[in-house]
């Protein structure tokens, strides 16, 4: 039985250091998100867009966030996150499906995303809300190391 209780909400102003920690803390692991440390924690925290993320809180903390950048084009561009301690539990769900209530709440005819190809995790769970592969970017994202990455497009109609 789970012992935790998440909630999900739109971000706050309040919310801007927690999401930049957050942010940078994903970012040490150099996996999973584009960003790479070093995170410029405070600058960050204030260019955040507050009002295209929706957060996930448990025991008060944020634990996990998803925004959608919307374009003219009539299309969303998702990025996500949830803290390492927090995945597996049912918050990353929990956001994606925030994401598309926001997204269709707002009009956007489709959702689209780019995720690194061995982000199975991920993966999985954009397929298990019906997003679909379009295409693979190839060698995309040269990495702090040099490594060049490719990246996976993926989209959900609304
Ligand atoms: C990707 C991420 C957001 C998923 O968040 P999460 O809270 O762990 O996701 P959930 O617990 O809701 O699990 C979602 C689905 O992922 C899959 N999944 C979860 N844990 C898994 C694991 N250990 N192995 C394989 N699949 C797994 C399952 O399909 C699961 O759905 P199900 O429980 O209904 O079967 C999270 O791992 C994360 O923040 N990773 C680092 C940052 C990142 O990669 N962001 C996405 C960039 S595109």
């Amino acid at each position: 039985m789970a012992a935790w209780r998440i909630s999900v909400r739109p971000a706050e102003d309040g919310d801007r250091r927690s999401l930049a920690l957050l942010l940078a803390a994903v970012a040490e692991e150099r996996d999973g998100i584009a960003a790479e440390p070093p995170i410029d924690v405070e600058k960050l925290a204030t260019s955040w867009t507050i009002d295209a993320t929706v957060v996930a809180v448990a025991e008060g903390v944020i634990v996990g966030e998803v925004h959608v950048d919307p374009s003219w084009m009539g299309f969303g561009e998702i990025g996500m996150m949830v803290a390492a301690d927090w995945r597996g539990r049912g918050v990353g769900t929990a956001l994606v499906a925030a994401a598309v209530e926001w997204a269709r709440a707002r009009g956007l005819h489709k959702l689209a995303l780019s995720v690194f190809p061995h982000n199975d995790v991920a993966i999985a769970l954009y397929r298990k809300f019906g997003f679909v592969e379009e295409g693979r970017l190839v060698q995309h994202v040269r990495r702090a190391d040099g490594e060049l990455w490719d990246l996976i497009e993926m989209g959900l109609l609304l």
